[in-house]
């Protein structure tokens, strides 16, 4: 029996960051030391779900995954596009107090630099009762207790069981655009009530609202994942850093395809028309013997 690392469902955390790593020296014993250096103990009451791209995994633990892939850059209908940022190592700090979360986040970068250098790295927060930035609630239909775990994990006697792969896609919104919008139609394109959260049903809810595009199924499987994303903002740029766990990234895949209009429909989500992808990668979460293995 393996554990998920227990940040992937830690639900009390109101601070965050981000942060993704390329290797820059491919010694393998000195990233070995560098990530067990980072994920040394230092600050407490934080979390820490650390993940790998494919290639370095594959360095790392000696073995492959047949489903952890690069992301790839996805061209939609409409002109809209979600680029590909693929990087190769990840940290997601979280915790209850800012200085703690931001005292882990430059412990982990002094750890790793020489070995790995920082290409992106954001600061997110609870806004308000779990909003988005547009003000809807945002992981509303997340899966419920047992559940989760049934969509994040990896099943046991499957390859990298209890591990995760992770999505990680940076979204800059146009607040001002959708502002501008009244709130009956804001509704329209995410799919829910702005004040409650109710979802819409029957005749109410378009086929172009995110909703629509994302509550997905596949050969009748609901295709469910699990959402932490945190919104980030500044006088300069706002938005979501979205972050999705799932037991099979092909379930992520399909979501952003139905997102672009890639599909018999070719029906793209309004959502788009408000903000804009900026980064996308893949990596995946091993279980924490899975990690401990891998950095022996
Ligand atoms: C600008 C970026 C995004 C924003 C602001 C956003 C916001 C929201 C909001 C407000 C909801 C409704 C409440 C809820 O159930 O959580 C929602 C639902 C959802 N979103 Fe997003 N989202 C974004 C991007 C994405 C992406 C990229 C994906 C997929 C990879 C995604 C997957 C989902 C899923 C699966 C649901 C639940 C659908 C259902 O079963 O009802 N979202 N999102």
């Amino acid at each position: 029996m393996s554990f998920f690392q227990e940040g992937i469902f830690v639900e009390e955390a109101n601070f965050f960051n981000v942060s993704e790593y390329q290797v820059l020296d491919s010694d393998v014993s000195k990233m070995k030391e560098a990530i067990k250096n980072a994920l040394a103990n230092s600050v407490e009451n934080v979390w820490v779900v650390v993940s790998f791209g494919k290639k370095l995994w594959a360095t790392l633990s000696g073995t492959t995954l047949e489903k952890l892939e690069d992301f790839k850059t996805l061209d939609g209908k409409n002109g809209f596009q979600m680029p590909a940022t693929q990087t190769d190592l990840f940290f997601r700090v979280l915790g209850t107090d800012q200085s703690t979360v931001l005292d882990k986040t430059i412990q982990i970068e002094e750890a790793l630099k020489g070995t790995f250098k920082v290409v992106l790295s954001e600061n997110g927060f609870t806004y308000k009762d779990h909003r988005d930035l547009t003000g809807f609630v945002d992981g509303s239909a997340n899966p419920k207790e047992e559940k989760k775990y049934v969509a994040a994990l990896i099943a046991e006697g499957e390859a990298g069981a209890n591990g995760s792969y992770v999505f990680h896609q940076k979204w800059v919104h146009n607040l001002e655009k959708f502002n501008e919008l009244p709130v009956s139609i804001q509704e329209k394109i995410i799919g829910r009530t702005k004040e409650d959260s109710i979802e819409l049903e029957g005749d109410d809810m378009p086929d172009n609202s995110h909703v629509s595009r994302t509550d997905a199924k596949h050969d009748g499987v609901a295709m469910k994942i699990w959402r932490r994303s945190f919104p980030y903002g500044s006088a300069l740029e706002r938005g979501l850093f979205f972050i999705a766990y799932t037991c099979d990234p092909f379930r992520v895949d399909i979501q952003l395809e139905r997102m672009l209009g890639n599909t018999e429909d070719q029906v793209s989500d309004r959502i788009m028309e408000f903000s804009t992808a900026v980064s996308g990668a893949y990596s995946f979460a091993p279980s924490v013997e899975d990690l401990n293995k891998a950095l022996l």
